[in-house]
C-alpha cells in the first residue's frame, strides 16, 4: 500500500515537473500538413495523404532518432483557413516543417507565417511561379505552371495547330499558364485570337465554349485545377467540339490521372505536357502506382500523389542530414540542392531558388489494357521554372 502510494507521488511529481513529456517532445518531429479534404479540391486533399501516409509506411516514423508524426488538417481550400491552421500548427503544436497547400491562394496566405518562425514550408501541390518568392522558406515539390506550359507552345505549332484559343482558371496558376504558353506560342509563329478566363470556385464553362465554337481555332488549350478536368472534357465533348475540328490540348492538370479512367473514350487523342504520368514506365514509379493502389482500393496516384511522396521524401531526408539539429534553418538548408529519382524521373531542388527542377513529357490519351492513360512520347529534361528566368 505505502510502495504503491510512492511510485504515484513519484510519477505525479514527474508529470508536474514537465520532465518526462519535455522529454518525449524533444523526440518528436511534426509535420503539419494543410491540404483540401473537403470541397472543389478534395481530389488533391486525398491523394497528397494517402501518399504521405504511404511513404510513411515504406520508410518508418523513426528519423534521426526521432520520431515523425503527421498532423494532417483540413483547410477546405480557403486561404482564410489555410492561415489560421498553420498558425496554430505552429503556435500550439509546435511543428517543424508545414507542408501540403492544395491551392495558390493558401500556399500564399501562410508565406509569412513561415518567414516569421523560421519553419520550412514544403509546398507539394500549388503550382503558381512566384509562390517559392513570397517566403525564403519555402522549397517546391510538385511544379510550375510555366514550367509546364512552354512544352506545348513548341509542340502545337509543329504539329499543326497555329490558332490557338487559351482557356484558364482565372488565379495565379491560370494566368501563368495562359501568359507562357502564348509567349511561346508566338514566338513559334503561332496566334492566340482569344484569352478566356473561368472563376476558379463553380465555374460554368458553356458560354467560353460557345464562344471557341465560333472563333473555330485550330486547337484549346486549357489549364483547370486538379479535380475540374473532367467537368471540361465532358462539355467539351458534349459540344462537339471535336467533330468541329477543334483539338483539345493542355496542362496535364485536364486530364488528371485520378479522374482520366472516367472521362470515357472520348478523351483518347488529347495531347497535354506535364512532369508526371500514372503511366510513366520506369520501375520505381511501377511500384509506387501499385503500392499506393495496394494501400487505396486500387486508386491512381496522381501528379499531386507524387508531389506529397517527393515531399515527404525531402522532409525526411533534410532531418536525416541535419540531424535534427539547427531548428528551422539547419532543415531548409538540408532541403536545398536535393537531388533524387523520383516516380516521376530525376528532380533536383534549385538551391538558389528552392524550386523544383524535373521533366516535362508530352503524353497523348490512349486505351492500354483496356484503362485510358497519359503516354509519354517525348521528354524535355531537367526543365527550371521558365517564371524565374525574368
Ligand atoms: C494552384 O492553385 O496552384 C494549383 C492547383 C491545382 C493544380 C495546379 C495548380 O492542378
Amino acid at each position: 500500500m505505502k510502495r504503491r502510494s510512492f511510485t504515484t507521488l513519484a510519477l505525479a511529481a514527474t508529470v508536474a515537473l514537465g520532465a518526462q513529456p519535455a522529454l518525449a517532445q524533444d523526440n518528436v518531429f511534426k509535420i503539419g500538413l494543410i491540404l483540401p479534404m473537403t470541397g472543389q479540391q478534395a481530389t488533391t486533399g486525398r491523394q497528397i495523404e494517402a501518399a504521405a501516409r504511404l511513404w510513411m509506411a515504406q520508410n518508418g516514423d523513426t528519423v534521426a532518432g526521432k520520431k515523425v508524426q503527421l498532423i494532417v488538417k483540413d483547410d477546405t481550400s480557403l486561404p482564410d483557413v489555410t492561415r489560421r491552421l498553420a498558425q496554430e500548427l505552429v503556435v500550439n503544436d509546435k511543428v517543424n516543417v508545414l507542408a501540403g497547400f492544395g491551392i495558390t491562394p493558401s500556399a500564399m496566405a501562410v508565406a509569412p507565417i513561415a518567414t516569421q518562425s523560421k519553419t520550412p514550408m514544403v509546398v507539394m501541390a500549388a503550382a503558381t511561379s512566384s509562390i517559392t518568392e513570397a517566403s525564403p522558406y519555402i522549397v517546391r515539390t510538385s511544379f510550375t505552371l510555366p514550367q509546364a506550359s512552354v512544352a506545348l507552345g513548341d509542340w502545337a505549332p509543329k504539329n499543326g495547330l497555329k490558332r490557338v484559343v487559351t482557356l484558364v482558371s482565372d488565379y495565379g496558376p491560370g494566368i501563368d499558364a495562359e501568359r507562357f504558353f502564348r509567349e511561346r506560342l508566338l514566338l513559334n509563329g503561332g496566334q492566340v485570337p482569344e484569352s478566356l478566363r473561368v472563376p476558379l470556385r463553380n465555374p460554368d464553362f458553356a458560354p467560353f465554349l460557345q464562344k471557341v465554337r465560333d472563333i473555330k481555332p485550330d486547337a484549346l488549350f486549357v489549364f483547370v485545377p486538379s479535380g475540374a478536368g473532367a467537368a471540361v472534357m465532358k462539355q467539351f465533348l458534349e459540344r462537339g467540339m471535336d467533330k468541329a475540328g477543334i483539338k483539345l490540348i493542355g496542362t496535364g492538370d485536364v486530364t488528371d490521372d485520378d479522374q482520366l479512367n472516367d472521362m470515357g473514350d472520348g478523351a483518347i487523342g488529347v495531347v497535354t505536357s506535364h512532369h508526371y504520368s500514372t503511366y510513366h514506365p520506369s520501375a520505381m514509379n511501377k511500384k509506387f502506382v501499385a503500392d499506393f493502389g495496394k494501400a487505396n482500393k486500387g486508386m491512381r496516384p496522381n501528379f499531386m500523389a507524387v508531389g506529397g511522396y517527393d515531399g515527404m521524401r525531402v522532409i525526411y531526408d533534410a532531418l536525416k542530414a541535419s540531424k535534427g539539429q539547427g531548428g528551422g534553418d539547419g532543415l531548409l538548408a538540408a532541403m536545398k540542392g536535393q537531388i533524387f529519382e523520383s516516380p516521376r524521373g530525376k528532380i533536383f531542388i534549385d538551391a538558389q531558388t528552392r524550386d523544383i527542377v524535373q521533366n516535362i513529357y508530352l503524353r497523348r490519351v490512349e486505351r492500354k489494357e483496356g484503362q485510358l492513360w497519359n503516354v509519354e512520347f517525348d521528354v524535355i529534361k531537367d526543365v527550371k521554372d521558365p517564371g524565374k528566368a525574368r
